[in-house]
């Protein structure tokens, strides 16, 4: 096995299938946010969560200048969102498109299957990324949560197979 290039080596990861996800945050101006699928969830107890944001990032900076973020797990139907927050669109013409709400000093995207609000615990660096770690404050799901957006081989799915009980609990 040979070290790969970048590309090979973007093309590899890809094939990890992602759920899609908005990360966001307050600066004075308004809400920021950005598209993001490196975003994990980390401890049960206490009950952590985990994004990795490129040091590029504007919404890096708000993060990180708020101590607090949300997380909003995109829909099958917001593939649009996930398009428009992956550019460097003015936080305005993004946040203008969608319907969001303030919960807890952190804007969520309305219409999204879950959020996730969270404190800033860690910045860690890790090579052109930082991987933010965050405290739990506050979770919400809808009831019956529609399907979600997935991102795999650089192009946005849905899932098409049948649901599998598994194995439970890990
Ligand atoms: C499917 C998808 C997943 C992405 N995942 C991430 C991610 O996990 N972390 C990240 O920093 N950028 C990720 N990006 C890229 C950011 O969305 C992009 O750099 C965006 O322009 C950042 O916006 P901002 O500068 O307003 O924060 C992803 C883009 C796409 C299309």
């Amino acid at each position: 096995m040979a070290a790969p290039d970048r590309n090979e080596f973007r093309q590899t990861v890809g094939l990890l299938p992602t759920g899609v996800t908005v990360v966001s945050a307050f600066q004075d101006a308004g809400p920021a946010g950005a598209t993001a699928s490196a975003v994990c969830s980390l401890s049960l107890e206490p009950m952590m969560m985990l994004v990795c944001l490129d040091l590029g990032s504007r919404s890096l900076e708000v993060v990180r200048e708020a101590g607090r973020f949300g997380i909003s797990v995109l829909g099958e139907g917001q593939r649009a969102s996930a398009e428009l927050f992956a550019t460097k669109a003015e936080q305005e013409e993004k946040w203008g498109s969608v319907r969001w709400r303030d919960r807890l000093g952190v804007p969520i995207i309305e219409g999204s299957l879950a959020r996730v609000v969270c404190d800033v615990a860690e910045i860690i660096p890790g090579g052109d990324h930082v991987i933010v770690t965050g405290e739990v404050l506050e979770v919400e799901a809808d009831d019956e949560p529609g399907e979600p957006l997935i991102y795999h081989g650089g192009l946005f799915r849905r899932l098409d197979a049948e649901a599998d009980p598994g194995a439970g609990e890990f």
